[in-house]
């Protein structure tokens, strides 16, 4: 397989918690031995959202470094950097802006939602709008093939596929590549012509894939059409001979099950997270405090584990033998909440303590994180210039 690299990007929220981890990190902690891995700390996308609370954003970015650093994100194998350090992100996306339709903006899906939910912000900025693609320009600035994220994120993926298609399409002829193409459309027949056409124009304008395999067979199917013009017309359906951006994949991150102290997703503003660098003995306490299934006032009332909080934490740490002896303790009353919270509270210990040893390393140490981040913002502009030494030139303003 070819090389991979993959870019992912997170907004600074500050602390994160065992949510973050279970959701995103260790998913990314494993991929940096995969591939090529570049991770962002996305400063700019935050300001879309807090543009009138900026003063949080420096704090939260360091402590959510040291966070990633502290989850096993290691350095020597991915490129960790600040999105706002590596300016070309933003020339990229004001290039892409001369060539997205507005429309495509305000049809992703997170465009209305967001607003709608977060009524007790004004919104209806550019910035806002612009926020797919300023996330297009993050991922195409790299060539990226694969971008982890969750679900909720596919639209902005999406659109990046979309977005890089239009720029080769319309950037990436070779001279006199259409004439030639146009030549061989003829060669075609105006029935199949005609056919061709409609099929290239479904799939460039809606990104149908069904479209494409349609007329790829169309042409496969040719006996006249010399070996050339057959990759001419291939190479014109997909937008022309040269592909300048990559149109990236998405890599679902597996659904986390990780549920709060209350049963709900966990999450900060939900005030039921265990956050990474939490005190052991304060983790101890949140898990011992949880509520049970209400059905269980005394000891000896049976219980279903299917009604309680801490069985979703089993699930999430727990062995099949430490689960067995959960469901039948709970059911017949042979064990006690307290004495079922104990292997996971231990788990949860044994999780956290590396990244708390890794976390406090880098906490005494600040110059340490900074140091990292100066290399990684220095690695990624190196590539991100060499993006942008291309884009300039296809796009007519190179004046080097
Ligand atoms: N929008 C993403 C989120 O909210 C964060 C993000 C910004 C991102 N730029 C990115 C993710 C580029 C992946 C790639 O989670
Ligand atoms: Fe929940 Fe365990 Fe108590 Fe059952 S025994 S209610 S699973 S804490």
């Amino acid at each position: 397989m070819a090389i991979e690299r993959i870019v992912s990007g997170m907004r600074p929220t500050g602390n994160l918690h065992l949510g973050h981890y279970n959701g995103v990190l260790k998913n990314w902690v494993s991929l940096q031995h995969e591939a090529e891995s570049l991770f962002f700390v996305a400063d700019w996308h935050a300001l879309t959202t807090h543009y009138d609370d900026p003063g949080i954003i420096e704090k939260n970015v360091w402590d959510m470094v040291v966070d990633w650093l502290a989850a096993g994100i290691d350095p020597a194998l991915a490129t960790i950097f600040i999105q706002s350090k590596v300016p070309e992100h933003a020339e990229l996306h004001t290039l892409l802006s001369m060539i997205t339709p507005l429309g495509w903006l305000e049809r992703v899906p997170t465009y209305k939602d967001q607003q709608e939910k977060l009524t007790s912000k004004d919104l209806s900025t550019y910035g806002f709008l612009g926020y797919p693609l300023l996330q297009s320009a993050d991922i195409l600035i790299y060539k990226a093939t694969q971008v982890p994220v969750g679900e909720d994120q596919v639209p902005h993926i999406e659109f990046t596929r979309e977005v890089a298609r239009r720029f080769n399409h319309l950037y990436g002829k070779e001279v006199g590549y259409e004439e030639k193409a146009e030549d061989a459309i003829k060669k075609l027949g105006s029935k199949k012509g005609q056919l061709y056409r409609e099929l290239k124009t479904v799939y460039q304008e809606e990104g149908d894939d069904q479209a494409l395999e349609a007329a790829q067979a169309l042409i496969e199917e040719q006996q006249n059409l010399s070996l050339g013009d057959k990759e001419r017309l291939l190479g014109f359906l997909e937008g022309g001979g040269k592909m300048i951006l990559v149109e990236p994949e998405y890599k679902l991150t597996p659904a986390s099950k990780m549920i709060g102290l209350d049963g709900q997703k966990m999450s900060k503003s939900y005030n039921n997270t265990i956050s990474l660098r939490e005190e052991p003995k304060e983790v101890e306490k949140k898990i011992r405090t949880m509520p049970t299934d209400p059905a269980r006032i005394r000891r000896n009332d049976p219980g279903n584990p299917d009604n309680c909080p801490v069985w979703k934490l089993h699930d999430v740490y727990s062995s099949e033998k430490t689960k067995d002896w959960v469901k039948i303790g709970c059911k017949e009353a042979g064990i006690g909440c307290v004495e079922c919270k104990q292997p996971v509270i231990e788990s949860v210990l044994k999780e956290l303590k590396p990244m708390q040893e890794r976390a406090s390393n880098y906490t005494e140490s600040p110059d340490l994180v900074k140091s990292v981040v100066a290399e990684g913002c220095e690695k990624a502009r190196k590539l991100a210039r060499d993006t942008m030494r291309e884009v300039r030139e296809v796009m007519g303003i190179d004046f080097s």
